[in-house]
């Protein structure tokens, strides 16, 4: 977190040169995190880091730095660190984003203090981690998988372009749950399955080659599922990956009122 290398075949790529470091300022941050740990604690309390970083770092960057110079027994999830396993999810500034896809530059000016807390309404364990198994519990409701009693055709099943489209969206998901944990419906009763629920089944309802559509309405018409949405847009807003769910969740509406056979 020091310094960036660049090379002058960045700048002319005929000359391949030996790297040279570039200063990059560093910002101070005051890095201030609901802390609990349930051996010690009987609530959460603020914990605040002085921390340096540069501008380009990511927020996974700097959690990784107090985990292994300061504190070493705080507790967060992450894995790839690149935005594609979803693990990282927490609450930075207030907004349900990922450590990992989140800059220093865009949630905190120098001298400045930036709060990470652990995602809503699921139990907190340690520190920034929650227990994720309700939301895998709703996740598997919707059966995320093929569902195909006939015997598979010997030649493969193609998907029109029409209908790739429609899945194009929701295909996108990585199960990180800044959607769930975002909406207020799903605070006050967790027995909603929640936007990414949703968004898988619609995944696999507007799949042609699947054939479960009826099962997978059928989970999401119950009192827990697709009418609980109350159309707040908090998901929508939450994904990293852009994923349009209040839309999805409109469409798997409309499925439910006129594609039930
Ligand atoms: S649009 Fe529906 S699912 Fe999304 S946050 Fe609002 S109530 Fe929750
Ligand atoms: S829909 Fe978006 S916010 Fe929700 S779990 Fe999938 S990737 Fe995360
Ligand atoms: S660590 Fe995998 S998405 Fe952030």
């Amino acid at each position: 977190m020091t310094q960036t290398p660049v090379t002058d075949s960045a700048v002319n790529p005929q000359v391949a040169a030996a790297p040279v470091a570039v200063d990059v300022p560093m910002m101070r941050l005051h890095v201030k995190i609901l802390r609990f740990n349930p051996e010690t604690d009987k609530k959460a309390h603020w914990v605040t880091y002085d921390m340096e970083a540069q501008p380009g770092d990511r927020m996974v960057d700097v959690l990784n730095e107090i985990k292994w110079y300061k504190e070493t027994g705080l507790a967060f999830r992450r894995s790839c660190q690149h935005g594609i396993c979803g693990s990282d999810a927490m609450l930075i500034n207030g907004r349900n984003r990922l450590a990992c896809k989140t800059l220093v530059r865009d949630v905190a000016k120098d001298g400045g203090t930036v709060t990470v807390e652990p995602i809503r309404g699921l139990k907190v364990e340690k520190d920034l981690l929650v227990d994720m198994e309700p939301f895998f519990d709703a996740y598997r409701a919707i059966m995320p998988y093929f569902i195909h009693p006939t015997p598979f055709p010997a030649k493969e099943q193609y998907q029109s372009e029409a209908n790739a489209e429609k899945m194009a969206h929701s295909s996108n998901c990585i199960l990180c749950a800044c959607c769930t944990t975002s909406c207020p419906i799903f605070w006050v009763n967790g027995s909603y399955i929640g936007p990414a629920a949703l968004v898988q089944a619609h995944r696999f309802i507007f799949d042609t080659r699947d054939e479960a559509k009826q099962q997978r309405l059928g989970v999401v018409n119950q009192n827990t599922g697709v009418w609980r949405c109350r159309t707040a847009y908090n998901c929508t807003e939450a994904c990293p990956r852009g994923i349009p769910i209040t839309q999805l969740i409109e469409e798997v509406k409309r499925e439910v009122m006129f594609g039930q056979s």
